[in-house]
């Protein structure tokens, strides 16, 4: 368990929280790159860590990042007109660019006036087909932390945002959670569940597709530069073997999780205290497409997901869409990777408090991204640099592999231990 005083710092990200003042340090996803679709197209609006800005691609195609309210007399910008190399307010015609100059100001038409101003701007760049921006102190702007998705060829890479109305804590702890998939995902980690038989999922593009059937898994934890990396050991038939499931953390949301031919790095933006955007990109060495991944995460049926707004659209409204009848067969009555994931977070409530919980050993993954979290939170407290800043991660991914007695996991992806500022 964890305190209730412990768990506020955690999970509350607003401006003016010490978890606020963690988050301000890293550069975040704001929008898929195929949500700003072509220059001058139509601007999004963002809430990112409890406030709310726009975001906007200009006709060059270049990404800006701005306060959402006009600096003028501020009307949302996210209704604004976006032309000729900017965007403009269509309150009064204040037009402003991907930097924040005041290209015009019709109502005061002094050049000069303009000049003297500056619209509150951010740094943001487009790298792996996510839209990035840094809205903390300048002074403190870090490198951008390079992942393996970025070199990945389009082709073989889907990138997909799934906006879940519960605080990111719930899901980014259900990321390093080992234990569940085996059960939680029964029907596509141990497909023969039914008939007591272990029949491997043959869908090497799938994350749950676990190689054992031990649902008791052992935890081994490493501390790492981006954070920690854990490996969950499970039993197999031959005594001498076991599976080694190792998946990274990467401060402050980040993990990435091995389907048999694929990586998917998530990354747990927190919109606010009770909204999170989940970003999943899948990337390997073959095309997949995004209805492949889309049909695999149970996100093809609008009841679960608004494709047009990146939303999970099932709540306790239709509790879930789960389907009893369907349970004879299926562990959980939902479908999908996603589906199942983001339905148990939005079943702990908007904004779980720890207090009440009972853990155990299994957790102990759970355990150490609040330890890690808190820690990180406690050096920006005291104006030390927090980890994880501008690293570069191509080295970091995670795998599932059979593990003879007598070698060493971590040895299974050196790169985690070689991880250094890029
Ligand atoms: S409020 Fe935007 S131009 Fe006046
Ligand atoms: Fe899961």
């Amino acid at each position: 368990m964890l305190s209730h005083n412990d768990n506020e710092i955690l999970c509350r990200v607003g401006p003016g929280t010490p978890g606020g003042a963690l988050m301000r340090r890293y550069w975040h996803p704001v929008c898929t790159s195929a949500q700003l679709p072509h220059p001058d197209c139509a601007p999004l609006r963002v809430r990112l860590l409890g406030e709310n800005y726009v975001v906007f691609r200009d006709t060059e195609g270049k990404v800006g990042f701005l306060e959402e309210l006009c600096m003028h007399r501020g009307a949302s910008l996210a209704l604004g007109r976006v032309e000729e190399g900017g965007i403009r307010c269509l309150y009064h015609g204040w037009k402003f660019s991907v930097s924040g100059a005041v290209m015009e100001t019709p109502n005061h038409a002094d050049p000069k006036y303009a000049a003297r101003m500056k619209a509150p701007a951010f740094p943001a760049r487009e790298e792996g087909g996510i839209v990035w921006a840094y809205v903390g102190p300048l002074e403190l702007l870090p490198a951008f932390s390079h992942y393996a998705f970025m070199d990945s060829a389009p082709n073989n890479r889907v990138v997909l945002r799934v906006n879940v109305a519960c605080n990111y804590l719930q899901l980014v702890e259900g990321g390093e959670d080992s234990s569940h998939v085996g059960v939680l995902h029964t029907n596509m980690a141990r497909p023969g569940w039914k008939d007591d038989e272990f029949t491997p999922n043959p869908d090497v593009v799938n994350p749950a597709a676990l190689a054992s059937n031990d649902l008791e898994p052992a935890l081994k934890i490493e501390d790492t530069a981006f954070g920690f990396h854990y490996v969950a050991l499970r039993k197999t038939a031959d005594p001498r073997v076991r599976n080694a499931r190792v998946v990274p953390f990467i401060v402050p949301y980040g993990r990435i999780i091995p389907a048999p031919a694929f990586q998917f790095t998530v990354l747990e933006v927190p919109e606010d205290d009770t909204h999170t955007s989940t970003y999943i990109v899948v990337h390997g060495d073959a095309p997949v497409t995004e209805e492949k991944i889309i049909e695999l995460l149970g996100l093809n049926d609008p009841k679960y997901y608004d494709r047009k707004n990146c939303t999970f659209s099932a709540s306790w409204m239709d509790t879930f869409g789960q389907n009893r009848e369907l349970m004879k067969e299926n562990w959980t009555g939902l479908r999908g990777v996603e589906v199942e994931d983001a339905t148990i977070g939005l079943s702990q409530g908007p904004l779980y408090d720890r207090s009440r919980e009972h853990l155990v050993p299994a957790d102990q993954a759970v355990v150490r991204v609040r330890r890690v979290l808190l820690d990180a939170i406690k050096r920006v407290m005291e104006n030390r640099q927090p980890p994880a800043l501008g690293l570069d991660l191509r080295g970091v991914s995670a795998c599932d592999r059979q593990l003879e007695d007598g070698t060493a996991w971590q040895d299974l992806l050196p790169g985690h231990r070689q991880t250094v500022t890029a």
